[in-house]
Order: structure tokens, then C-alpha cells, then sequence
């Protein structure tokens, strides 16, 4: 067999924060540019994305309590939002990203052989779509996972209560596991950090995370390229 060119690049898995994606802030053109960064970096290796539902969901899942629906009912409205966004994306960005958001992590990893970037929503009740991005890019081996969302990382204590605060560039997995660990709870729309689970199942995986504002998109595309960027970084 003829020797290969080079290595393929190892997937980069982003999970884009629902309340980025739509804020009533020029989020057309946010969202053109955002689909462009997406489909460039598609081309050059596998990328993953997921999306979340942002404030939408948590109207929905807001509305739902108040009606009395279930937990589990709870989550599967916040579901159908981030596959919502995902859509919006996918369309987008155009072929050959399927127009259509997987509703597994295996079916993400399956088109991701033949596509690239493939977009998705969330999966099943009880984590958040930080949570299904980690779950793919410990499946997929990821070179990193970047979550690209309305902070511009993880800050020392709350920088909206304490102006002092002081942003971390790096930061080891069990202090960011035990951050992570004292600032969430099991209910549906809760918004936080990271998703709980996927910090425990990146940490054990050994996959570094990136968090980025993720309007800042010259920013977001260094964290995506494994360049320098602006931010926080997770790693062993
Ligand atoms: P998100 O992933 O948007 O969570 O899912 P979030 O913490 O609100 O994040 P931001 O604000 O968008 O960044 C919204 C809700 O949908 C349900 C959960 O209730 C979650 O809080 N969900 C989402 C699931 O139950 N499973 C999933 O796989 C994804």
C-alpha cells in the first residue's frame, strides 16, 4: 500500500452555548459568521458540534413546570430546543453537513465519517449538551473539546459579584471537577459551568477543555485550531 500523506487530524468536538447562538444582538450576522468558522474548520479534520437551547429552552421548560410536567418531560423540551438550533445551524453551513441533527452520540460518530462538521441538539433527559459533547469526544478520542459560551472562562470566584475576580488560564481537572461539582444541581434547565457529568467523563478521559467567549469568534476559531487563545484551559 502507498504510504499515506500526513495523518488525518484528530476530531475537535465544540459545544456552542444556547445563549450565544441567540441573544437579539446582530445574531444574524453572528450566526452567518459562526456557520462559516464552522464549515472552514469541517474541512480541514472531523469536527463535532453541539448546540444548546439557551433561553428558549428555559422559557419552555419554565412554562412546563408551571404546568406540572415531569422532570423528564422538563428536559425533553429543552431537547427539542437545542435540536431547533441545530437545525438553524446545519441549514446554514449546507451540505455536506447533514441538515438533519443526529439524535444519538452513536449516529453523531457514524456521520462524522462521512461528514464534516456534523451539528447536534441534545439526546436524552438528565445532562445538557456540554454533557453529550464530552460523551463524543471521549468516543471519538478528541484532541479537545471547546465550549464556546457567554464567559470568557473560569474565573477564581463569581466575576459579576466581585469585581477583583480573577480569571484562570489553566486550571488542573480535579479542582475544576470539584468547581464544577459545588455549583450544580439534577434539575432540568439549570445553567452553570459545565455539565457535571461531562466533567467527570472528560477528566477520566484525559481530554483537555477550552472555554471561550464564543462571540468572539477570532478567539473561538484558535481555541478550535489548538492555537493559543483567550481564555481557560482544563487539562491533566
Ligand atoms: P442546554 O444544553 O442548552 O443546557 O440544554 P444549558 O445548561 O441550559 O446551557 P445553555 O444556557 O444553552 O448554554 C437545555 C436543557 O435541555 C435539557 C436539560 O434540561 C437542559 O438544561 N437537555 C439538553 C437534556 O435533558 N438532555 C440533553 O442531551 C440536552
Amino acid at each position: 500500500m502507498p504510504p499515506r500523506r500526513g495523518r488525518a487530524r484528530a476530531p475537535v468536538v465544540v459545544s456552542i452555548g444556547g445563549s450565544i447562538l441567540l441573544r437579539d444582538d446582530h445574531d444574524v450576522d453572528y450566526l452567518g459568521k459562526l456557520a462559516e468558522l464552522l464549515r472552514s474548520a469541517g474541512r480541514s479534520g472531523p469536527v463535532a458540534v453541539t448546540t444548546g437551547g439557551g433561553r428558549t429552552a428555559r422559557q419552555y421548560i419554565r412554562l412546563g413546570r408551571e404546568l406540572g410536567l415531569t422532570e423528564v418531560e422538563l428536559d425533553e423540551l429543552g431537547i427539542e430546543v437545542t435540536r431547533l438550533h441545530a437545525r438553524l445551524l446545519a441549514g446554514r453551513i449546507g451540505p455536506p453537513c447533514p441538515a438533519r441533527p443526529p439524535v444519538t452520540v452513536a449516529e453523531a460518530v457514524h456521520e462524522l465519517h462521512r461528514a464534516s462538521p456534523v451539528i447536534l441538539g441534545g439526546t436524552e433527559p438528565g445532562h445538557t449538551t456540554d454533557g453529550v459533547a464530552a460523551l463524543l469526544a471521549v468516543r471519538l478520542r478528541a484532541a479537545r473539546l471547546v465550549n464556546a459560551t457567554d464567559v470568557d472562562g473560569v474565573y477564581d470566584r463569581d466575576p459579576r459579584r466581585y469585581p477583583e475576580a480573577r480569571r484562570i488560564a489553566r486550571m488542573r481537572w480535579p479542582e475544576f471537577r470539584s468547581l464544577v461539582a459545588a455549583g450544580t444541581s439534577a434539575e432540568a434547565g439549570q445553567n452553570f459551568l459545565f455539565d457535571r457529568l461531562g466533567a467527570e467523563m472528560l477528566a477520566r478521559a484525559g481530554i483537555p477543555l477550552a472555554i471561550v467567549r464564543g462571540r468572539d469568534l477570532p478567539n473561538l476559531r484558535a481555541a478550535i485550531e489548538g492555537r493559543p487563545f483567550d481564555g481557560s484551559r482544563i487539562e491533566l
